[in-house]
């Protein structure tokens, strides 16, 4: 069949009224269907963080998010893992195996911030947390450092309310920087030197690492406690007001 722009997509569209393709086209309906329930749960943990940054942003005139992405994980990489965790290959087995179909990653400027962020997600009501790895106290061998949380929200969709799982990986900018070369040397097949890489990536870890300590210990300087205090107190009184 030629549709005018490409016959494949024609091919396609016609495949779905044949009747021996139904219960195929009835699985890539339910996958679909799976991945928007995933992409409304980060929609949820989102905005939940932009409140957690503006309410924090206006009360202390500093925002601990720098920025907030999210993804969710390609069909190919969901097929992969699962047959690396060696369980069946069908749309089934992902709420059931998977915890990071859903992933948000969260840059913050200074160390605290990710624990204060994480912190005041995690005490939510809705959410409950699944698992978290904590690799700044515990950085990899490689130098990886990040705050890893699997919180689980409840979704209320049209005919029900599903506990959806979602992946967020909490770090400073420049714990950021260096994961995203740090990657590349990863899933990069047949790089040259690979050895001496990794060594100088964990040197940079290191240093960054220190950079990070010294950055918040400046911050803290400028930002006396004082100024903080102040701004509590008057959120006290507002709250006594009301
Ligand atoms: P995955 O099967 O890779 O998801 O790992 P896991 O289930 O053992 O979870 P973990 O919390 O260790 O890692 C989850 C995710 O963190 C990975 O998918 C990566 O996105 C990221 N990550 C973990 N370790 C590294 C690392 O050494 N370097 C980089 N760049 N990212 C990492
Ligand atoms: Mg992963």
């Amino acid at each position: 069949m030629n549709d005018g722009h490409d016959g494949r997509v024609g091919y396609y569209l016609e495949s779905l009224l044949d009747p021996d393709r139904k219960e195929t086209v009835e699985r890539e309906f339910k996958f679909d269907q799976l991945m928007m329930m995933y992409r409304c749960a980060i929609r949820e943990v989102q905005t939940k963080l932009e409140v957690l940054n503006d309410d924090l942003g206006s009360r202390y005139e500093r925002n601990p998010i720098e920025n907030i992405h999210s993804r969710i994980k390609e069909p190919i990489s969901i097929a992969k893992k699962l047959k690396k965790l060696d369980v069946p290959v069908c749309v089934e087995s992902i709420p059931l195996y998977l915890n990071d179909v859903a992933g948000i990653r969260v840059t913050c400027s200074f160390i605290d911030d990710i624990y204060t962020v994480a912190g005041m997600l995690i005490r939510q009501d809705d959410i409950k947390l699944i698992k978290m790895k904590d690799y700044i106290e515990n950085p990899k061998p490689n130098g990886y450092r990040s705050l890893h949380l699997i919180v689980e929200i409840p979704v209320f969709f049209a005919d029900a309310t599903r506990p959806m799982r979602v992946e967020v990986q909490i770090r400073t900018i420049a714990m950021d920087f260096w994961a995203s070369l740090d990657h590349h040397l990863r899933y990069k097949k047949n790089v040259k030197d690979a050895d001496s890489i990794s060594a100088e990536l964990k040197a940079c870890a290191d240093i960054i690492a220190q950079t990070d300590e010294d950055m918040l210990r400046i911050r803290k300087r400028i930002f006396s406690d004082h100024q903080v205090l102040e701004r509590k107190n008057l959120w006290a009184e507002i709250d006594d007001i009301n």
